[in-house]
């Protein structure tokens, strides 16, 4: 029985205090979509209401769709008030006021031309000295097209040093579809844009609890000794869904679950998880350990894959009491679609570190419950004083970094209940972020919208880092389009499903319970 203890923990503030960014624009391409107005604007208007943008800032969205400055607006305006409180409504009139709004087609040059000429007069309306950044909210086919033109259009300033470290590109996943194409929308990106200049988002770097896991490692000195394959027997990364795919079926229905998750959100937590201690706390000293890292994962074999790459896709069931669809009857999904809405997978690591040690990962939609997590399981004692009296088969020590939905650390160790001379209980030593801080941590976006408005890229993914990825990715991705075989069944809301779980138990361990962990 596992019983739950809270430690005392004392918050010490170093260095919280956040300033605004330097004054810029933010230009965003697919501004007239709700998606953005959800998200993007929502998350830029929460940091004005956090006063973390600078007083001399706009947004000029750019779009198909003809709307003029007041249009767009309202549209927006109805949207990113609709969850604000009174106090909160007034002053989100005045972050409104920053709104404007040009329209055209993206692959004419005049739209281009339109846009620098209306970038000149609102930088001066808000004394902003041509720090721009461009934000791709389009169709990932799109971005090609918008960055050849703001090339041609003298928009992205390459070689113009000073120009160039005021302008930047922001490109959101997916950042293309395997090896091949990401390579080729880089070499795109990189005729018109530099690397310093190109932000590519991971939104799950950007979550407080990701970051978290590199202060945890390493701003302590009691786990880094413990942090290998002395000490450590395997761990699990999971990011489980209850969702399903909602309204975005068409895009998932050419993603799945590899190219959605596994690819960019799974390999980011498990490079920060398992990489070497960065020299500094700079960009580029941790972008090239996640790298390095990433260079030593072990390259799937296709001969091999079924032993370490399971697929499933979801059919009928229930999620929290809710009647669930399977995912061949959502909508914009081919009724006799293969791909995975699952993917339970092992691997290794070859380095010093960790040889030996698997790594088990899995990522589902319509899952029973949403939890994100790494869990470190400890090895076992080497000898039980116990086994004498009984107690020979003590569980071991789990460290869990909870990245969501309660955001958090905890550990489970062995202790003597009060009782009997052998009574003995798992006990969990929880830290809850909100608990200690009082708030929830903010969202990922708003974290990452503040640091590329600073110039900092330790959040965003670099080049080499995506290619490598993808390159991991390649022997799956052939393999199972070469392959007539159909992903594995599992019912809507369930926790996992036989080949699933004989992927670990095979292994003699066993898959964390995703309810009650
Ligand atoms: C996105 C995926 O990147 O991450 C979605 O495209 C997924 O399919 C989402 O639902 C999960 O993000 P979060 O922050 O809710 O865990």
């Amino acid at each position: 029985m596992m019983k739950e203890i809270r430690p005392s923990i004392t918050s010490q503030d170093i260095v919280c205090a956040e300033t605004p960014p330097p004054p810029n624009a933010m230009v965003i391409f697919g501004a007239s979509g709700d998606l953005v107005h959800r998200k993007l604007l929502s998350s830029l208007l929460q940091i004005y209401l956090r006063g973390l943008l600078p007083e001399q800032f706009y947004i000029l969205g750019c779009g198909r769709t003809e709307f003029s400055d007041e249009q767009f607006r309202q549209n927006a305006g109805q949207t990113i008030k609709a969850t604000l409180g009174d106090k909160e409504l007034k002053q989100a009139e005045s972050f409104i006021q920053k709104l404007y709004y040009i329209s055209g087609d993206y692959s004419e040059p005049l739209f281009y031309r339109n846009i620098r000429n209306r970038l000149v007069e609102l930088d001066k309306t808000h004394n902003v000295d041509g720090v721009h950044i461009f934000y791709l909210a389009v169709p990932p086919f799109i971005y090609g097209t918008i960055v050849e033109q703001l090339g041609q259009a003298a928009l992205s300033c390459p070689h113009q040093i000073e120009l160039r470290q005021k302008v930047r590109l922001v490109v959101e996943k997916p950042f293309g579809r395997d090896l091949q194409s990401a390579v080729e929308l880089n070499n795109k990106i990189r005729r018109c844009f530099d690397e310093p200049q190109i932000y590519r988002i991971d939104h799950y770097l950007g979550k407080e609890t990701v970051q978290n896991i590199l202060m945890f490692r390493f701003a302590n000195s009691i786990f880094e000794p413990v942090w290998n394959r002395d000490y450590i027997d395997h761990i699990q990364i999971t990011i489980a869904e209850s969702i399903g795919v909602e309204h975005r079926g068409s895009f998932y229905d050419k993603t799945g679950a590899l190219r959605d998750i596994f690819q960019n959100h799974m390999l980011g937590m498990l490079s920060l998880a398992a990489m070497e201690p960065p020299v500094s706390f700079e960009a580029e000293q941790i972008r090239d350990e996640k790298v390095k890292l990433l260079r030593s994962i072990r390259p799937f074999e296709p001969e091999l894959l079924d032993k370490f790459v399971i697929r499933g896709q979801y059919q009928a069931g229930s999620v929290n009491g809710r009647e669930a669809a399977s995912y061949r009857s959502e909508p914009g999904v081919n009724p006799d679609s293969k791909t995975e809405t699952f993917i339970a997978a092992k691997l290794f690591i070859d380095n010093w570190r960790w040889k030996d040690v698997p790594f088990y990962l899995r990522t589902g939609k319509r899952l029973s419950d949403k939890i994100t997590e790494v869990a470190i399981t400890f090895k076992k004692i080497p000898h039980s004083m116990f086994a004498s009296v009984g107690l020979d088969d003590t569980a071991s020590n789990v460290l869990v970094l909870q990245i969501q939905p309660q955001e958090g650390i905890s550990l489970s160790f062995q202790a003597k209940r009060p009782g009997s001379k052998i009574c003995m209980s798992t006990l969990n030593m929880k830290f809850s972020y909100s608990d200690v801080f009082g708030t929830e941590p903010p969202d990922a976006y708003q974290r990452l919208l503040l640091d590329c408005m600073a110039g900092d890229q330790m959040l965003f993914t670099r080049q080499d880092d995506i290619e490598i990825s993808w390159k991991l990715m390649e022997p799956i991705l052939r393999a199972w389009e070469n392959s007539n075989a159909l992903p594995y069944e599992y019912p809507a809301g369930s926790e996992s499903f036989p080949q699933a779980n004989l992927l670990i138990e095979s292994d003699d361990r066993k898959w964390r319970k995703l309810s009650g962990t």
